[in-house]
């Protein structure tokens, strides 16, 4: 018995990295998977279909059940024809886990309008056009009077939630998927579909440039970065009883750390109903300039 036997997976960018092991880890567990990749360079340009049919290859080999399908995440055809095709070919959708992402580093000041809108394409698009067409299959599910439970997993990062130099295209879009699966999971609940993100810290061709760091392709020793260390926790999100919605963790190695959302730390207000002037302000909000953050950056002291 598998922790995901029968259910109906759908991952994106599963070709390679952490996807492929998210992949190989369903399927292991008894999930019928569509990998799905279009087999793009880490800055998302070309394209080789043979990365999703590999993993494919991989899965059946070792008795395991899956397709592959090699469209853009992020057209909204595209999109709904990767959703359809779980439906079409096992019968159902259990669970999505949208992963597939593209690097375009550059500071601010020298960021084209190219890296900056293919990554927001993407990342947030890429999100949320499979999210869309899932979420349309299940209302319709859930109004013909379907109790199924369906679980999605989106991928955010610590550059959209602690900010990181060099990724203002990155981490503009990770954040606005974390704050998409809080939305996508009040909204969705009602068709008993839970909706939860991870920032994944594994070793893959995306980090592999980075001075210092072991590059997995060239067979150098990865350790606790292990990409197979982040997919038992998506696995564990997408188990039919799993209780945990609107969440978003830190996963890396043996290790899983819950995020908390924006939250509120200080405030000044003006007694009585009066509005501010620029002096007060001046006078009692300046403060703020130096109240410290708590981080809890899990990577930086
Ligand atoms: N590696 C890390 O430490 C790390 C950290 C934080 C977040 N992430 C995120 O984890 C996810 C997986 O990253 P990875 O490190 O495994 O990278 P990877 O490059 O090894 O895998 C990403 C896969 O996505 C596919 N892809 C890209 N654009 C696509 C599109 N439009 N449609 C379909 N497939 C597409 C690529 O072909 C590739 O196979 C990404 O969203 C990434 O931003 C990774």
């Amino acid at each position: 018995m598998g922790s995901l036997d029968g259910r109906v997976v759908v991952i994106t960018g599963a070709g390679r990295g952490i996807g492929r092991e998210h992949a190989l880890l369903y399927a292991a567990e008894g999930a019928k998977v569509v990998v799905n990749d279009l087999g793009g360079a880490v800055d998302g340009s070309g394209n080789d279909v043979t990365a999703a049919e590999l993993v494919v290859k991989e899965i059946q080999a070792l008795g395991g059940e899956a397709i592959a399908n090699t469209d853009d995440v992020a057209s909204w055809d595209g999109a709904e024809r990767l959703i359809s095709s779980a439906v079409e070919h096992f019968g159902d959708l259990h669970v999505l886990v949208n992963n597939a992402g593209i690097l375009r580093d550059r500071t601010l000041v020298n960021m084209s309008e190219q890296e900056w809108d293919a990554v927001i394409h993407v990342h947030l698009k890429g999100h949320f056009c499979p999210l869309r067409h899932a979420a349309a299959y299940w209302r319709d599910q859930a109004k013909a009077g379907s109790a199924v439970k369906r679980s999605v997993i989106n991928t955010s990062s610590t550059s959209g939630l602690f900010g990181q130099p060099g990724q203002t295209n990155y981490g503009a879009a990770k954040s606005g998927i974390a704050m998409m699966t809080m939305i996508a999971s009040g909204e969705l609940a009602r068709y008993h579909v839970r909706v939860n993100a991870i920032a994944p810290a594994a070793l893959t061709r995306l980090t592999a440039g980075l001075p210092g760091v072991p590059d997995p392709n060239k067979g150098e020793e990865v350790g606790a970065m292990d990409p197979a260390n982040v997919s038992p926790f998506v696995a564990y999100l997408g188990t039919e009883d799993c209780p945990i919605t609107g969440r978003v963790f830190f996963v890396m190695g043996n290790r899983v750390q819950l995020f908390q959302p924006w939250s509120i730390i200080d405030k000044i207000e003006k007694p009585g109903a009066d509005r501010w002037t620029v002096g007060e302000l001046a006078a009692e909000a300046a403060k703020f300039a130096t109240v410290p953050f708590e981080l809890n950056h899990p990577m930086r002291g």
